[in-house]
């Protein structure tokens, strides 16, 4: 059995995320993990908050509350949320954890000790009227690459190019808007990746299994030729800069860059979870010379996060000279947009985490994001298409399925699994077409290929409803009841072996489709054998038609969502 390390992009603490984030990382993620826990493979799904940077103090500055009660409160928030969309986390870590804190100062003290870290005197833009200097977020201005009026201090949301506060033209604060800037000294540590380019490409080409986005994102980054990156800022809210463990003379109050800490809380909340139990180990998750060579590390992210994972933290890594895990396959996704634009956290636009349960149950989204996950390009939401989604493959075809045979079984088998018949040509083909399916599936899902998965899993369903249609039990039991019944249990092990290959799409219907059987939840993932995996229920186990699994979604419902998160009329 293989060793499986999972973790996703760690959300940013300002505010519940919305649908956008949840396909792009977390949720692919999430059904990759399910999907090997039940082939038994050691698997540990790691995420946390992303705590530190402009980012976090501008969102609790505007909730009027101090930072470090402003991410408590956001971490339990977004906790409590991705459990309700059954996010099966082994850890959810933050990453201004005393654990990060500690590492991260510890990978800047071997880095500066390889040579790789230098402190410069840097040109940085002042405040006058805000007293301070604005790293980041704390700025925006015109892009120098797109032209783009919004562009942020440390990033273009337009066209995607990482930028330095300096590069800004026609710039202003975000804390009040002012114009009255003006650039000033201040020293910073910088990580040296102009030095560490060769051995990055040489890493990068040694992973050509990547899907094209994550390696096209890559040599983008490589061919333009890396920068030393300035890894410390002005703020007051981080990982403090320090030097044997006293702050570091000359950069008194200083932290470190949220983008530097961020994915070293991949590995610092491997230790938070660790230290939370007795027995548990981190090292062997993530360092080689601790057993993590024989762990196979896959990394889900959004493609704005790609640069920073395939340049800036294995820089961090590999630059340490220390026995690290780096990753092995890197799964990025394109944007979820909503309409014609994109999901946006600061103006509200689209529909967030929260909201999106209070209107219907966790796997209706869960399935139209990963059916439509946006892997090969950009997708946009519509309600149109979630209704359709969710209308014809959830309701129609396995929530259709699922209640007519139960509803069978219960008229006319006293709602137990029927004995008696032998299986005939229309079950030998029917095995026969499973575990081809079965097999595809397996595959798509281990190649993380989510929409193939999702088809390939919505063709077993389908699989299902073609075969009672033919078989016909109804016909049939006026005349045989032997064959009637054989047809019956037939269809009832498909239900039952819908209840494990769904799980990690749609764990909640999932669960209840087990209850409807009384089996174990979750269960192991059946091999490809299906003349095996479909007879294996008892005979004379009682079973029961769960309530609706799937209610439809109406046109009624379309209009009164439109109103409330806008969409159609935007378009
Ligand atoms: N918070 C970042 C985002 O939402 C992702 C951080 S991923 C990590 O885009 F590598 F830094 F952990
Ligand atoms: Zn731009």
């Amino acid at each position: 059995m293989a060793r499986i390390l999972i973790t996703s992009a760690l959300p940013y603490i300002n505010g519940i995320k919305h649908l956008g984030n949840l396909a792009g990382s977390m949720l692919p993620a999430d059904v990759y993990a399910r999907f090997q826990r039940a082939r038994g493979h050691e698997t540990l799904y790691i995420c946390a908050t992303d705590e530190h940077g402009t980012p976090a103090e501008l969102a609790a500055a505007a909730a009027g509350q101090d930072v470090e009660t402003y991410c408590a409160e956001q971490h339990i928030l977004q906790r409590d949320v991705a459990a309700a969309f059954g996010l099966s986390w082994d850890w959810f870590g933050r990453s201004s954890s005393p654990q990060n804190r500690k590492l991260t100062q510890h990978f800047a003290e071997v880095l500066e000790a390889n040579g790789l870290i230098e402190e410069r005197v840097d040109q940085m833009v002042y405040s006058i009227d805000d007293k301070r200097f604005l790293p980041d977020r704390y700025i925006e201005g015109t892009c120098p690459h797109c032209g783009f009026e919004k562009a942020r201090g440390d990033q273009c949301d337009n066209c995607g190019n990482l930028l330095d506060p300096t590069d800004l033209k026609n710039a202003y604060s975000v804390i009040s808007g002012s114009r009255n800037l003006e650039v000033r000294d201040t020293r910073h540590l910088y990580l040296l990746q102009t030095r560490m380019a060769d051995r990055i490409r040489t890493w990068v080409d040694g992973h050509g299994d990547w899907p094209v986005l994550a390696k096209s994102i890559a040599y983008k980054f490589l061919d333009e030729g890396l920068i030393d990156r300035g890894i410390t800022r002005d703020l007051a809210w981080g990982v403090p800069v320090v030097k044997d463990g006293a702050p570091r003379p000359g950069m008194e109050g200083k932290v470190f860059y949220v983008w530097f800490d961020a994915p070293i809380e991949y590995i610092a909340a491997t230790q938070e979870w660790a230290d939370a139990e007795e027995g548990r180990d981190w090292k062997r998750w993530w360092r080689t010379d601790a057993g993590a060579q024989d762990v196979r590390y896959v990394e889900f992210m959004g493609k704005d996060n790609v640069a920073f994972h395939t340049v800036s933290f294995p820089a961090t890594i590999l630059g340490s000279e220390e026995p690290w895990k780096s990753v092995d396959m890197l799964k990025a996704f394109n944007w979820l947009n909503w309409y014609g634009g994109k999901f946006s956290t600061s103006s509200k636009r689209g529909v967030f985490m929260d909201a999106a349960l209070e209107i219907l149950p966790p796997d209706f989204w869960r399935w139209y994001l990963t059916s439509n996950a946006p892997e090969s390009s950009d997708t946009a939401f519509t309600w149109e298409m979630f209704a359709s989604s969710v209308n014809r493959d959830l309701a129609d075809v396995l929530g259709n399925f699922i209640n007519r045979i139960l509803k069978f079984t219960e008229g006319k088998f006293d709602g137990v699994v029927p004995e008696g018949g032998e299986p005939g040509p229309l079950e030998e083909k029917l095995f026969a077409d499973v575990s081809a399916r079965l097999a595809d599936l397996a595959e798509q899902m281990d190649a993380i290929e989510v929409r193939k998965s999702a088809q390939a899993l919505r063709a077993l369903w389908v699989v299902g409803n073609e075969y009672l249609q033919e078989a016909a039990p109804w016909t049939a039991i006026k005349t045989d009841r032997d064959r009637a019944a054989v047809i019956v249990r037939t269809a009832l092990n498909l239900a039952a072996l819908y209840a494990r290959i769904s799980t990690p799409f749609i764990p909640f219907a999932a669960e209840k489709i087990a209850q409807a059987f009384s089996l174990e939840f979750p269960a192991a993932w059946p091999s490809n054998d299906a003349a095996v995996e479909l007879s294996s229920l008892p005979t004379g186990l009682s079973v029961r038609a769960p309530e609706v699994l799937f209610k439809k979604i109406d046109e009624e419902m379309i209009a009164e969502w439109t109103a409330r998160f806008g969409g159609a009329e935007e378009g």
